[in-house]
Order: C-alpha cells, then sequence, then structure tokens
C-alpha cells in the first residue's frame, strides 16, 4: 500500500505520516527533509541555495550525515530548502530515491507513507490513497510559532508568518512540480480540526479505499 500525502507547511503532515505508519504498519517517508539537507549543506558550505549547478551537485552527493543535520528543522533551513526545491536538476536527482523507497520499502512494512509537496502528482502518482492536508495561513503560522517557542527559540510571530507566505508563494508558483493537490486527492482543511480529529477522518478514508483494517 503507497499513501501519498501532501500540503504546505505546518498543515500538520508530519504527525499524521506518523500516525498513520503506525496504524497501517507503512514506511514514512518525509521528503521535506531531503530538500532540507540539501539547502542546509549548501549553505553550510559557504554557498546561495540559487546557485543551481552547486545544489544540483549536493543532491547528488547526499550523504545520511546530511538527512542527520541538527540545523535541519530551522526557519533558515526551511527557506534555504525552498529555494533549492525550485531548481528541476535537484528535483530530478531525489526523485529515484523517493520513488524507490516507494516501491521497496524497509523488510516488515505493508507499505509507504510519502509525505511532501508533489507526491501525488509526481513521486507517487499511482498511489493507492492521496491525501492533501491544508490549512489557512494564519493557523499554519501560529503552529510553526507555537512549535519553534516550544523548543526554547524567541520567533517574532509575524515573522514566522511572512516567511511562511513566501514559501507557500515559492512552493506553489514553480514550474516543476509546484504545490497542488493531484485531482483524485481527499482534500482536508485541518484549520479548525486538532490532531485526533484529522487522524479519525483519515483512517476511515484510507480504510474506505482500500479495504485495509488499520492495526
Ligand atoms: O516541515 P515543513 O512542512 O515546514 O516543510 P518540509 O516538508 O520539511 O519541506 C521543506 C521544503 O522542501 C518545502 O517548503 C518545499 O519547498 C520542499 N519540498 C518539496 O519541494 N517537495 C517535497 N516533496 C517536499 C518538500
Amino acid at each position: 500500500m503507497i499513501i501519498a500525502l501532501d500540503g504546505p507547511a505546518a498543515a500538520g503532515k508530519g504527525t499524521l505520516a506518523r500516525r498513520l505508519a503506525a496504524a497501517f504498519n507503512l514506511a514514512h517517508l518525509d521528503t521535506g527533509s531531503l530538500y532540507r539537507a540539501v539547502g542546509r549543506r549548501v549553505i553550510r558550505e559557504g554557498h546561495d541555495p540559487a546557485d543551481a549547478k552547486y545544489s544540483i551537485a549536493v543532491a547528488s552527493d547526499l550523504l545520511p550525515v546530511d538527512i542527520a543535520d541538527p540545523e535541519l528543522r530551522t526557519e533558515q533551513t526551511a527557506r534555504a530548502s525552498s529555494i533549492v526545491a525550485a531548481i528541476p536538476g535537484v528535483r530530478a536527482n531525489l526523485l529515484e530515491w523517493q520513488r524507490n523507497f516507494a516501491r521497496h520499502p524497509p523488510a516488515g512494512a505493508r507499505g509507504a507513507i510519502l509525505d511532501g509537496r508533489d507526491i501525488g502528482t509526481v513521486v507517487c502518482p499511482d498511489a493507492d490513497v492521496k491525501l492533501f492536508l491544508t490549512a489557512s495561513l494564519a493557523a499554519r503560522a501560529e503552529r510553526r510559532f507555537e512549535e519553534l517557542r516550544a523548543k526554547g527559540g524567541d520567533p517574532i510571530r509575524h515573522a514566522v508568518l511572512d516567511e511562511m507566505a513566501s514559501r507557500d508563494r515559492r512552493d506553489s508558483e514553480r514550474d516543476t512540480a509546484p504545490l497542488k493537490p493531484a485531482l483524485d486527492a481527499f482534500v482536508l482543511d485541518t484549520s479548525d480540526l486538532d490532531a485526533d480529529a484529522v487522524f479519525a477522518a483519515v483512517v476511515a478514508h484510507v480504510e474506505y479505499r482500500t479495504g485495509a483494517r488499520r492495526a
């Protein structure tokens, strides 16, 4: 079973993906971490994420240590990741790896769930279930603000919102694999739903679509 889960930043994809993976015994791949790892390493090595040649070289030589970088979840990395993600050669280098994970999940798993921006449209267009999680910009920015605060940071509310708005724009307006729901995706607006309500709605949808039962 392959589940494609797409949507903008802080729509709740990460939490939902982890819970679905446990419920249906699926291996989970957070594809955003690949773009973050490329953006982070480009910055760490003193280059501009908009430098296509350099970013493509990094994407073609991504190492496990890059994905384990402690700075992966910072806002600076988020910004860099959406800049490198607009470069077609970067995306091309990460595509086969993602498809391979979906086709050959680690032993013992019944399938895979991949979360990102283009899983249902480009990476796994034949996924058994396609989900698109969204929420208002205000709700998502508030979640990210609280997340950064919980991690001990001192974020500025309007800066978090502005940064998210420009990342939304970059992700939705790029020519290659822009953020958008697949035509056959189940679209859920989570602005007024908590994680349990989202999970319950999606489990019902997955069971209905696939005939599978959660563990
Ligand atoms: O965690 P958050 O939702 O803030 O972002 P993420 O999922 O870690 O993704 C970081 C960035 O990577 C996004 O803003 C996109 O630009 C890019 N991305 C992408 O282009 N395609 C994907 N399948 C996943 C992420």
